[in-house]
């Protein structure tokens, strides 16, 4: 943590407001919803709804000065990720014309090599010069987990309407319900199955692959020539049979979580094809452009990140929802726990101290409008705060049936108007009066209908779900991260949490084929006790 950013937390947790009501602020600043927001490149960031005003904003700009020279330094390729001693270069992957030279290796020729090969193999899948044993590959299955399932899977979801080529499918719980319900119905014969895994030795990943590689030999004599590896262990995807020619590598510069830009985006290449990718790829380096060029002030992921710094590190709301009024972006909050939680879920900073303030909040989400039935109630009228993150396209892909679109947005609009104003027991009253309702009755019934409001929100806005927007809303996200983590002092880019449980796995299995393993805790044997006398029992 930067000791010379103390001074300015420490005015910023006495800026905290305790009394001052949003709406207050827009009653002093008629101007406040242009002042606070950023329109670029075809979207708005509208963060009015904040409680923020100039003077604290001003502040909370001081602690992103530490930003542009870690910016700077990731982009160049400098080993940032210090905890495994590696570059942190997503970005060369959406910017395969550029010309970086990191260490001496020309990183973009590389880039745009891969590139290639995975729009020839793509081009090959959906135009049928690359086939099954039984013809034209009709379905694709990607298996993979975490980075290596979440980008794909969300994003094939989100670009639907752009699906042109075969049949796209995502496994990744090593749950086999999971695979069994995807395989069902398939045709070994005419299905891809693309193993996506950037180690090629994670567990779940690795059992879902030869299951399906079990399916396949059922029916197809060659069942590796039907694989394609999206790996950097060359070694092992050679150990499966899978032709080099269908594995399809990346550096350990690309992080899991950052990976879909590169060879673990082929699933979704193969769906809506290498230009629309290619677009995908061009939104992400234009929001990277904006994010190295426009001023902190006007750069959205700088102030996205500080809007999440001002709710969660300093006002301590605990949560951040964020809510598409898009029912593609379903799987967008998934995405998003993994590349926040995974990315600042850390307890130190990056020399090893205790991080003396909160790491990165619980994110978690669901589109608009199912969410409002559901809870929304807790947002309005629960006792914790929950700052809300609205995301919406202005049109949607459907024109005949444009009045749900109508109504998506006037729903997605009217839910930060109603946080940030809510009702009061006035009003409340008032309408119970209307109701024939009087004295007693009427008093405990206003009280269940008042809304305290004042509940902050921010609404990202885009003209249309495309290729290209999806791109940027994606790296925008990628470096509000990033900025929230430079702040803390945070390495975004490693993730020791995920070992423990890992390891430990591996040693509780024995347990569940009734081996001695030592080392166990009491609840842990007693609950491995009591799965395998459910499973052993007759009923
Ligand atoms: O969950 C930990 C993690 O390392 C993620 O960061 C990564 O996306 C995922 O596992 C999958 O790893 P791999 O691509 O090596 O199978």
């Amino acid at each position: 943590m930067p000791n010379d950013l103390e001074p300015v937390w420490t005015r910023l947790k006495a800026a905290k407001p305790a009394e001052r009501r949003i709406t207050g602020l827009f009653d002093a600043d008629p101007t406040r919803a242009g002042e606070f927001s950023i329109a670029a490149d075809g979207m708005l960031f509208d963060y009015s709804k904040t409680n923020l005003d100039a003077e604290t904003r001003e502040t909370l700009l001081e602690l992103a000065r530490v930003v542009p020279e870690k910016r700077d330094a990731m982009f160049s390729g400098s080993r940032i990720n210090e905890t495994e001693d590696r570059a942190v270069l997503h970005t060369a992957l959406r910017n395969p014309e550029g010309e970086l030279t990191v260490e001496g290796e020309d990183i973009s020729a590389g880039v745009a090599e891969t590139l290639d090969r995975m729009c020839g193999f793509a081009k090959a899948v959906r135009d049928g010069s690359f086939a099954g044993q039984g013809g034209r590959i009709t379905d694709v299955v990607n298996i993979g987990i975490g980075g290596s399932d979440l980008g794909p899977a969300m994003a094939a979801l989100a670009l639907s309407p752009f699906h042109d080529g075969p049949r796209t499918h995502f496994v990744s719980n090593v749950d086999g319900a999971d695979i069994a319900d995807t395989l069902d119905g398939l045709d070994p014969a005419t299905t891809l199955v693309i193993v996506a895994s950037k180690t090629f030795t994670t567990i779940e990943t690795m059992t879902n692959a030869e299951t399906a590689m079990a399916w396949m030999r059922q029916s197809v004599d060659d069942p590796s020539a039907q694989f394609a590896a999206l790996s950097s262990a060359e070694d092992k995807t050679a150990d499966w049979g899978i032709d080099p020619s269908r594995v399809f590598g990346f550096e350990d510069w690309v992080g899991g979580r950052y990976s879909m830009w590169g060879p673990i985006g082929l699933s979704l290449m193969i769906a809506i094809g290498p230009e629309n990718f290619r677009e995908f790829l061009r939104g992400g380096a234009a929001m990277d452009a904006h994010f190295q060029n426009a001023p902190l002030a006007r750069n959205m992921p700088v102030m996205l990140a500080l809007v999440g710094i001002w709710h969660h590190q300093i006002s301590g709301y605990p949560t951040r929802a964020v809510l598409p009024y898009d029912n593609r972006l379903a799987r967008l909050p998934a995405y998003l726990q993994q590349l926040e939680m995974e990315s600042n879920g850390k307890r130190v900073s990056m020399d090893g101290a205790d991080l003396d303030r909160a790491s990165g909040p619980v994110v978690w989400g669901e589109p608009g409008t199912n969410g409002q039935h559901a809870f929304y109630q807790l947002i309005h009228q629960g006792t914790q705060i929950v700052p809300c993150e609205f995301i919406a396209a202005a049109r949607g892909h459907e024109p005949h049936l444009d009045h749900h679109h109508k109504l998506l947005l006037a729903n997605c609009l009217a839910q930060s108007e109603a946080l940030m104003r809510g009702r009061d027991l006035d009003t409340a009253r008032e309408l119970m009066r209307e109701k024939g309702m009087r004295g007693e009755e009427l008093e405990r019934q206003a009280r269940h209908r008042v809304f305290p409001g004042n509940r902050p929100s921010t609404t990202l806005l885009i003209r249309q779900l495309t290729p290209y927007t999806l791109g940027q809303i994606v790296a925008l996200y990628e470096h509000r991260v990033f900025v929230e983590g430079v702040i803390l002092g945070i390495n975004s880019f490693d993730q020791w949490g995920v070992e423990l449980g890992k390891e430990l796995a591996l040693k509780v299995a024995p347990l569940l084929d009734g081996e001695q393993a030592p080392g166990h805790d009491p609840s842990t044997l007693a609950l491995a006790e009591a799965v395998l006398e459910m499973r052993n029992s007759s009923v």
